[in-house]
């Protein structure tokens, strides 16, 4: 097999929101693997709003990629040469395999180990992947729904967004979905079962109050900044705000300023709270393992927008950012 492999190195630190003038394609030689090793040939590459913060050095959770450095990324692979027992040639996984054709990794890249016929090698990257896993834990263990309460998302129509409106759903609950397009508002209710939408670019307050007259009893906030000021004053007493992702924000240095929600909080009896997908691993399969029964069954859609070939990554992950994706966004590479 040749060593040789093409993959896109960050090129330049971005501020803000990253351009495809960041990323560069490039190729290098695969180094002999050491005892251990694997080598994985990736199938699908994930694209993910989180990329944004592995390539900015403003408030990281991890260290941000290095210039020069293959693009931190998510993907399926399967294991092309092997070093490692428990890792046999042909077995696909979901693991950190960079934006690349091939990678050279160990065990502890790897998140989960998929099988396919559980569902398709895309759907593992997407609905059994983090998008599904947030969907799924996000809702329920912070959101807590009950039959009969409201639930609003925001980016409803997006990887997580669509599944998490159909997961309340599911739960009994009355499912509004805020999003920025009456085409992407009006495939929210005709194939993610929620019961109404908003489009963010109205005036959140009015717009709500319209669409959620009894208020709003979980707030699922995949976005953050002034959608979430706006649906956070529309709260019912005793509400659950998930704070699953903050895509509206285009930097966070300095930090942006906004109404302060302290009071709303207190006299609503608000609960909030973070949630990082990757502090759950020991759960992932038994979750994955219902949502593949719930997709089975008919009872969940995951749409994905698969674009083809490693040097469309860059310009995906800026088109996620504009809105321009329908469903989860992954790019194929042959096999
Ligand atoms: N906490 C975790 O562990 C975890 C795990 C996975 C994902 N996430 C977060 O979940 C969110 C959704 O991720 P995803 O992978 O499913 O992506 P996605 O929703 O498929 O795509 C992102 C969507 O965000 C919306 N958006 C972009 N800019 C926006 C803005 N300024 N204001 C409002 N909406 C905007 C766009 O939809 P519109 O056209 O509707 O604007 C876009 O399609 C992200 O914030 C991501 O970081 C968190």
């Amino acid at each position: 097999m040749s060593r040789s492999n093409r993959r896109i190195i960050l090129a330049s630190r971005p501020v803000g929101i990253p351009q495809a003038r960041h990323f560069e394609l490039t190729t290098a030689e695969l180094p002999a693997l050491a005892d251990g090793e694997l080598l994985v040939e990736n199938v699908y590459l994930s694209v993910d709003p989180a990329q944004r913060g592995y390539v900015n050095d403003e408030d990281n959770y991890a260290p941000p990629v290095a210039v020069g450095a293959v693009m931190r990324a998510l993907a399926i692979g399967r294991v092309a040469e092997s070093q490692h027992d428990a890792y046999p040639v042909g077995d696909y996984l979901y693991g950190w395999f960079g934006w690349q054709e091939r990678c050279v990794c160990r065990p502890d890249a790897v998140l989960r180990r998929v099988d396919p016929r559980q569902a398709s090698l895309s759907a593992a990257a997407g609905l059994l992947g983090i998008n599904g896993l947030t969907a799924w834990m996000a809702l329920h263990d912070i959101g807590r729904p009950r039959s009969g309460e409201t639930v609003v998302i925001s980016a409803a129509a997006g990887a997580v967004g669509a599944l998490a409106g159909q997961l309340a759903h599911l739960a009994g609950c009355r499912v509004v979905a805020v999003v920025g397009s009456d085409d992407k508002g009006r495939r929210c209710v005709a194939d993610y079962r929620y019961d109404a939408y908003l489009d963010y670019h109205q005036h959140i307050g009015d717009g709500l109050r319209r669409v959620c007259p009894e208020g709003v009893d979980v707030y699922f906030d995949n976005v953050g900044g002034d959608i979430a000021d706006g649906v956070i004053r529309q709260m019912n007493r005793d509400g659950r705000v998930i704070q699953c992702g903050t895509i509206s924000i285009p930097c966070w240095v300095p930090p942006p300023q906004g109404p302060r929600n302290e009071r709303e909080i207190l006299t609503r009896r608000l609960r909030m709270q973070g949630f990082v997908i990757f502090d759950h691993a020991a759960r992932y399969d038994a979750v994955a393992a219902e949502l593949a029964a719930l997709a089975a069954s008919g009872k969940l859609r995951c749409d994905e927008d698969i674009e083809q070939g490693l040097e469309r990554a860059p310009q995906a992950l800026v088109d996620v950012y504009a809105g321009r994706n329908t469903g989860k966004k992954l790019i194929q590479l042959p096999l």
